[in-house]
């Protein structure tokens, strides 16, 4: 391992490995690479100090390098412990230009398999700006980045770091841990920081739930642009993106055959629907469990069982988490398993499978059968296949979304970040969605690359419609 400078990867060596793959991702990211090609020019970030959180994939790196090109400085970690890919991570570091000897790219700090205290030094080196505050914009995902700011001002305004609770998440002891040593240093080192950020631009669906509730809370410390939100987003990578990574993630953790086998997927919003078509892609018999009565019948119309847990818990095969919501599988769940029955979260957060509560149970054994594939054999000795350590497993087993799809996303996140720099006055202390244009300007972006031909409108039809020729050609409270 070669870590060397300002960031910490696992091993440089990779790069030239990572730089053929980031190659091969920007043919299929035209979203991304048109957007460098409009803004090259007037380089719209110049002076954007962008401290950016979200997976350190071979996608994220044709992201970072295209804010690189749009003008920005930038530093990066990953948003959770097990999704760096560290051939990525390598030749971002390195850089286009540079050598494992001599790097010249950004700094990241992400590699796969970081502890939580690792995690959070990670986040911590990747808001140290040298010779600055710290950075002027976010972009998160799943809203780790901003969650250690708001707390960091909270915490230095107050001049103390709370002790934890003992009901507290064990991550969360170590994000108190950070800050205290923060506070230790440099009592007002957030406060200053977080005068300095001019937005945040958020990725994830959890994240903007976060963002939301501290907007009602009136803690929001600065704009937030819902890149989620955005239709070629969560319509396309939550849904899509999923029915790809999904099942490429339990491929690669367990080559078990899926067909014939009963798929439980816990949730059908976005992810949910994409996870539930994929599995029944492959000849699995798909079960779904909802709380909301519109997605419970919009499984239902497409054709899924729709019942609860605790129904089917003793005949299903593959357990799929997809809610962002916590406590859906619990420990009482997983010792009623069928044998090797297979385990696996795909939603933001290790919160929906109850991991703490499997590992008290009495007897319960645990083994590795390779990185992030466990078998937990319990006091009976029946046992589970778990995938990721309950962390989001498309990202943990596999690689997550494939280009095209983040293509999409990423456009969304370039073009929130362009807007919330460039148009500082414009936005408030409150959390924004894209204006219509611009989500279908992201769809235009990636329409030629699939041979698709749009029909035009006639003036007279779009009369007719009551919409512009050129659009948008949909009021916001369209569902798609
Ligand atoms: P969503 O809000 O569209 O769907 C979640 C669904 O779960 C909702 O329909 C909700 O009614 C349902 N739900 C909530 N509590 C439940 C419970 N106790 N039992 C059954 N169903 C329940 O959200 P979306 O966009 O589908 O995202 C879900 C999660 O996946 C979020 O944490 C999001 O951040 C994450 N995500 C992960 C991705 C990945 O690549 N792994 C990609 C995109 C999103």
């Amino acid at each position: 391992s070669t870590t060397t400078g300002d960031f910490k990867v696992a091993d440089l060596s990779l790069a030239a490995f990572g730089r053929k793959e980031i190659k091969l991702a920007e043919h299929e990211m035209p979203g991304l690479m048109s957007i460098r090609a409009e803004y090259a020019k007037t380089q719209p970030l110049k002076g954007a100090r962008i401290m950016g959180s979200l997976h350190m994939t071979i996608q994220t790196a044709v992201l970072i390098e295209t804010l690189v090109e749009l003008g920005a400085t930038v530093r990066w970690v990953s948003c959770n412990i097990f999704s760096t890919q560290d051939h990525a991570a390598a030749a971002v570091a390195v850089g286009p230009n540079g050598t494992p000897e001599n790097p010249q790219g950004v700094p990241v700090f992400a590699w796969k398999g970081e502890t939580l205290e690792e995690y959070w030094w990670c986040t911590d080196q990747a808001m140290s700006w040298p010779g600055e505050a710290g950075p002027n914009m976010i972009l998160d995902d799943g809203g780790d980045a901003t969650m250690l700011v708001h707390k960091g001002v909270e915490f230095e305004a107050a001049g103390a770091v709370p002790q934890p609770d003992d009901s507290d998440p064990e991550e969360y002891h170590v994000v108190l841990e950070t800050l205290r040593k923060s506070l230790a240093t440099d009592k007002q080192r957030f406060t200053t920081m977080a005068a300095g950020i001019k937005g945040v631009t958020e990725e994830t669906t959890t994240g903007v739930h976060r963002l939301y509730e501290m907007h009602k809370a009136g803690t929001l410390l600065f704009p937030a642009i819902n890149v989620n939100d955005s239709v070629t987003k969560s319509k396309f990578d939550n849904k899509y993106g999923c029915r790809h990574s999904l099942i490429d993630g339990i491929n690669r953790a367990t080559d078990t055959l899926i067909g014939g086998k009963v798929a439980l997927v816990c949730g059908y919003g976005d992810v949910g629907k994409g996870c539930a078509e994929s599995l029944r892609g492959q000849g699995a018999r798909v079960i779904i469990t909802e709380i909301d009565p519109i997605c419970a019948l919009q499984a239902a119309m497409d054709g899924y069982q729709v019942t609860t847990v605790e129904d089917v818990i003793s005949i299903v095969d593959i357990f799929v988490t997809t809610t962002g919501n916590k406590d859906i599988i619990t420990a009482a769940h997983m010792e009623q398993m069928k044998h090797q029955a297979i385990v696996g979260n795909i939603g933001h957060f290790d919160n929906e499978i109850d991991i703490a509560g499997l590992a008290k149970l009495p007897g319960i054994k645990r083994d590795e059968i390779k990185p992030q594939v466990h078998e937990w054999t319990f006091a009976d000795g029946h046992t589970i296949i778990m995938l990721s350590e309950g962390r989001l497993l498309n990202l943990g087993n596999a690689t997550g979304h494939p280009s095209f799809v983040m293509s999409n996303s990423f456009a969304n996140q370039t073009i929130a970040q362009v807007e919330l720099f460039t148009k500082q006055g414009e936005y408030d202390k409150q959390v924004y969605v894209l204006p219509k244009h611009l989500d279908e300007k992201v769809a235009r972006l990636h329409l030629d690359a699939l041979g698709v031909k749009l029909t035009e409108l006639s003036k007279d039809q779009a009369d007719y419609i009551g919409v512009a020729v050129e659009g948008p050609y949909k009021p916001d409270t369209y569902r798609y």
